[in-house]
């Protein structure tokens, strides 16, 4: 399957040596950034204003942890009561921090970063955090590891429920292995929900080897389509996005060297489900499903992705895909499902593919012939 990503292969190729992309993002993090506003660009710390729940989970994190935030997105997913969250490059750890409140006292949140000053101010931190939750032990765990070797890590198989990440695998040397690790360490059932930076075409190798433009989350970017394409080839068969922004990056020099190259802050949803569960297409089985209204803060409706906002006790027509991205995931109680596979219908119109074959009576060239 390699011809699948030669785009994302040619690019760690390019990215030169994967230990000298480590050592170059890690002196980025560690000296040359000691704080939010030392960003060259505004490549990281983009997107919209969080919801209010957010904003007063936020609110008591620490501000030593705020101070050394560099994310690109929001990438907390509903439904994590409980949960054994993983972060994926989690910095000075605001993100486990929020997600430590979502998951609550029962639920687990383990950080990996291999920037030893980010991840030092993180655990600093966790027994004053434990304490303004109100918890009895902390929650919270960080490691200090290369997400490329989440096995190094001590993270066995199957051993988490969501992984999140937030501008950091555009920084990542080898980004399949990053993928494939999140794969393998996924529970069955469980999802990447992550935000990050993504390019309207490939970058050249000269801006790949620009440590600022690198170090600031640009040219670590994957091309949109060579992600896809990746992320299918490590099992995560039906890539979902969820929102997405441009980057303006705010820097004149830095903009006039990336030229007509486009760059995207986007959160993606990746399930992992048993193999050969998706579909490579969306097909129509002639499902539906219902939400109740029970997923908390959406009691009138809730979003799988952008292309799929379901408002409460409506028939929803759905995929074959995305039936299961909701019926075998910990989404399943929240609605009700109707009908099953047993009947094909086709592609399922509107969802990226279409019939290629011409309707009209004697086909596409016009006139009709047997075989
Ligand atoms: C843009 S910052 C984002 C940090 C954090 N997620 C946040 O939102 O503040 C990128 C982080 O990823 C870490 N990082 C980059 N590549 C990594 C790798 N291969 N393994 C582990 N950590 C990595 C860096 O050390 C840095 O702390």
């Amino acid at each position: 399957r390699s011809h699948l990503w030669t785009g994302a292969r040619l690019h760690v190729e390019m990215s030169g040596s994967v230990d000298k992309v480590h050592a170059e993002v890690s002196e980025y993090y560690g000296t040359t950034l000691e704080k939010t506003e030392d960003l060259a660009t505004n490549a990281c710390c983009t997107g919209a204003a969080p919801p209010p729940h957010i904003r007063a989970a936020l609110s008591k994190v620490h501000p030593d942890v705020i101070a050394r935030y560099y994310g690109c997105g929001l990438c907390v997913p509903d439904e994590l009561d409980g949960l054994s969250v993983l972060d994926l490059g989690c910095g000075s750890g605001r993100d486990v921090y929020l997600l430590s409140q979502l998951v609550g006292e029962t639920g687990r949140v383990v950080g990996v970063d291999m920037t030893p000053t980010q991840i030092e101010v993180a655990r600093e931190h966790a027994a004053w955090h434990a304490t303004k939750f109100g918890f009895a032990t902390p929650n919270t765990e960080f490691v200090d590891g290369k997400i490329e070797d989440l096995r190094a890590c001590g993270l066995a198989d199957a051993s988490f429920d969501v992984i999140v990440s937030n501008c950091v695998i555009n920084l990542a040397a080898d980004k399949r292995a990053v993928l494939a690790e999140a794969h393998r360490v996924l529970r069955a059932g469980g999802e990447l929900y992550f935000s990050d930076v993504y390019s309207s075409r490939r970058v050249p190798e000269a801006l790949v080897a620009d440590t600022v433009l690198y170090g600031e989350c640009l040219s670590g970017a994957l091309y949109w389509n060579d992600f896809l394409a990746l992320a299918k080839s490590v099992g995560f068969d039906d890539p979902r996005l969820v929102e997405d922004a441009p980057i303006t990056i705010n820097n004149a020099a830095l903009e006039a060297k990336v030229g007509n190259i486009k760059f995207f802050s986007a959160t993606y949803r990746l399930f992992k489900l048993p193999q050969g569960m998706l579909e490579p297409d969306c097909e129509d089985y002639g499902q539906a499903v219902i939400y109740k209204g029970s997923i908390p803060r959406h009691p009138a409706s809730w979003s799988l992705d952008g292309h799929h906002e379901m408002e409460t006790g409506k028939v929803f027509t759905v995929c074959g895909n995305t039936h299961h991205m909701l019926h075998d995931t910990r989404f399943a109680p929240h609605f009700d499902f109707i009908g099953d596979k047993s009947v094909h219908f086709g592609i399922f119109e509107g969802c990226g593919k279409s019939l290629p074959f011409s309707t009209d009576e004697g086909g596409s060239k016009g006139g009709g012939s047997c075989c």
